[in-house]
Parts: structure tokens; sequence; C-alpha cells
């Protein structure tokens, strides 16, 4: 396929993976693990097999249809750091696999960086449905180049993502002006955080420093415990179109590309276009209402359509985390409530998300709220317990 692609000065990357997921569809999830289940599915003779994909973080529970691969139902979870509660978290969503769609009837678990036989008895307490380990899950893995998991296709990656001791002063000595000062923030896989402050406050300053999109004065920013300070601009490029999905007020869609080449533009950036690209960008955009719009530029679509195509285009690389700067600052209060839930229903299937906001009432349904002050976090409602890896967790 050729586009005409402009690069824009900060390629912007931002992206991830679908909303609504019960939607998604075999192509999405033909990875090796769908394909496992419907192994499983044929052998047992099941008309649709649920599939427990267990990380030391979350897990995901898809039910696969046997005839075709496809996905009927999806659920993610955050699991907690206590490892007993985490085993009930898992026994729990096991429970809740009878009224998931498709009536699955049975249920595969496959682990990453986790003991399955372990926890094998607590979930077949869990329910009435037989519930089976395949034996050597990393050798059929192995099979597949991709998946480091069963939601590779699906979901992205998970990511902490922390700030330490962060601070930026824009302008020169003696005169430079200190905006952000010792920010300590630690953001988990499958938080949904909102943001807020007054204006100058320095939210958009934070967001762009964890979106890795500007670099801070002193203290650290850090993926996954790993400090990004000493990467080349190109790794951080790198990392940011893979692990960033970046939302703008402003949408930022490029008016020369139609609505499905904006949505496809990180993938063109990072050089992967094709057949696969574009059938993944319809699929994004089917999760928000507008495939029908796909072949649209920008300016044929409402505001609230141009920012739900902003998100579909940060979902695109299936990033860890979408950042999200007053995405609802140029809508109305319907299309800011569409994007909104957009965003909840990313966050219920397990992405992680910071969302900016000068709206109250969205600020205080999320269920965490860090607010700024003159440069400073003010207040932070906590966040939510992460796992260190424990008995049948491995350490990561
Ligand atoms: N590149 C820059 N050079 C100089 N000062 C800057 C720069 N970017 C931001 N600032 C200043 O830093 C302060 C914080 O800006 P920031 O955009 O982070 O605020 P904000 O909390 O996002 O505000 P708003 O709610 O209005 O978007 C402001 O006083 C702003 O003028
Ligand atoms: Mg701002």
């Amino acid at each position: 396929m050729s586009l005409p692609v402009s690069v824009p000065d900060e390629p912007e990357m931002a992206l991830a993976r679908g909303a609504a997921l019960a939607s998604a569809n075999a192509p999405i999830f033909a990875s090796s693990i769908a394909a496992l289940a419907q192994a499983v599915g044929k052998a047992t003779n099941y008309a649709h097999t649920a599939l427990l994909y267990v990380e030391p973080h979350t897990a995901t529970l898809a039910v696969v249809n046997t005839a075709d691969g496809s996905v009927a139902d999806v659920r993610r979870r955050f699991l907690p750091e206590d490892d007993d509660e985490a085993v009930a978290e898992l026994v729990e969503m096991v429970t809740g696999v009878a009224e998931m769609e498709a009536h699955p009837e049975g249920v595969v678990v496959v682990g990453s960086g986790v003991d399955v036989p372990l926890i094998k008895p607590a979930l077949e307490a869990g329910t009435s449905l037989p519930v089976s380990v395949p034996e050597q899950p990393k050798v059929v893995l192995a099979r597949d180049a991709a998946p480091a998991s069963a939601n590779a296709q699906l979901l992205n990656a998970t990511a902490f993502l922390e700030a330490r001791n962060l601070c930026k002063s824009f302008g020169r000595w003696p005169t430079e002006t200190p905006i952000l000062k010792n920010i300590d923030l630690r953001i988990s896989p499958g938080e949904f955080v909102a943001l807020i402050g007054p204006s100058g406050s320095g939210k958009s300053t934070l967001l762009s420093i964890l979106g890795l999109l500007e670099p801070p004065t002193s203290g650290d920013v850090l993926i996954n415990q790993k400090s990004v300070a000493r990467l080349s601009r190109q790794q951080l490029a790198r990392l940011r179109g893979r692990a960033i999905g970046y939302v703008f007020q402003s949408f930022n869609l490029l008016a020369g590309l139609s609505v499905a080449e904006n949505v496809m533009l990180p993938g063109l950036l990072a050089g992967e276009s094709g057949r696969a690209q574009y059938d993944w960008a319809i699929a994004l955009l089917d999760q928000f209402g507008l495939a029908a719009l796909a072949k649209r530029v920008p300016a044929e679509l409402s505001g609230g359509e141009q920012q739900r195509v902003a998100i579909a285009r940060a979902l695109f690389m299936r990033p860890a985390v979408i950042l999200a700067d007053e995405p609802t600052g140029n809508l109305d209060t319907i299309n800011g409530r569409k994007v909104i839930d957009a965003l909840y229903n990313l966050n219920s299937a397990g992405q992680t998300i910071v969302l900016v906001t000068h709206d109250r009432s969205i600020a205080d349904e999320a269920p965490r709220l860090v607010s700024l002050l003159d440069g400073r976090i003010e207040t932070d409602s906590g966040p939510i317990q992460v796992t260190s890896g424990v008995a049948w967790r491995a350490h990561n």
C-alpha cells in the first residue's frame, strides 16, 4: 500500500487495544493460544472453550469458538499482590465463566511466569466445568513467534510506569522557572488514574514527560522498573511507540489521510503496513462504532468521532498505557461522555489509563485521583497494590 505519509515532528504513537473486546473477532485473536483453545475444544468436542490466561499481574479469560477460533467474550482482571487474594480472584473469574457469552463447556488454563498446576485445584473447586492444564504450553506457544501471552494479539503488554523525584524547569539559569517539583508517582498495570489540578499546575508537562515526549530536568521516569534516562532518541521513540498511546486534546489527526490511515499511522511510522494492519485499524474503529467512517477524512467527522479515531490510533500499537490529555476538552457533553465511556471500556478490559481532565465529575468517577498544585502532587487517593511475585508467580 502506498500512502502519502508525512511524519510529524514528534511522531505521535498513541494507541491501543480494543475497547469492546467482546466484539473482537477471529482474525484479531488468531494467536497460537486461541489455536490451543480450539485444539482442546476439538479434542473434547466442546463448541466453546474458556481460555484462562494467567500472568503474574493480570488474568484474561476468553471464550473461544472451537469452529473458527473467534472470541465470543473476554474478561480481564488485575491480580492483587497477595498470593491468596490473587488465587481467590482467579477462582472468582472461573466461577463466573458460566455466565459468559456462548456458555463454554470447559476451561483451559495457560500461564506465563506462573505455575499453573499449583493453582489448578483451587480453580477446579471454583467451577463445575472441567478444568484442563495443557502439559507443555510453552512448546505450543513457541510455535507462534509473537505471543508472550494469550492476548498478544488482543491486549497490550502491561507496564509499570513510575516517576521518581521528577523535576522540570523551563528557561535557563538564573531565570529558570520550576514547573514540576519532586514528583513521585507509581502507576500499575490496569489502573485508571485521573489527574486534575488548576491550569498551569503542570498536568500536561507531567503527562508528556511520562509519555517520553520530553525529558525531565532531573529525576527519572521508569518503565517496568527500568530507567529511560540513558536511552537514545531512537530507543525512546521505539519505546514510546510500543508502550505508550497518547491522546491529545486537539485530536491531532492528519487532515490528508483517511480515518483508517490515521489509525494505521503509528504502524506506518514503525515500518508496518499491509493487510493485517489495515484489518486491525478497521477492527479498532469498529469497537468505537466508526468502521463505516474508515474512508472519510477527519474534516468529515464530528469532534467526538475524531477524538475516538484518535483513541483508536493510540491503541494501534497495543501500548501498555494510554495517556490522555483532556481528550474531552474540545467536546460537548454527549461526545465527551462517549470518549470517557470508551476509555472506561478499555480499562475494564485491562488497559492502563491516565486521564487529565478539568471535569470534576469525570475525575470523581476514576478509581484513583491524583491532584497537582503548583507543580507538586497535592493529593493521591492511592495506587492499586501490585504484586511482588510470590509462590506460584515468577518474579519479574
Ligand atoms: N515549553 C514551555 N516553556 C516554558 N514554560 C512552559 C512550557 N510548557 C509549559 N510551561 C509552563 O509550565 C506551566 C505548566 O504548564 P502545563 O501545560 O503543564 O499546565 P497544565 O496543568 O496542563 O495547565 P492547563 O490545565 O491549562 O492545560 C505553565 O505555567 C506553563 O506556562
Ligand atoms: Mg494542560
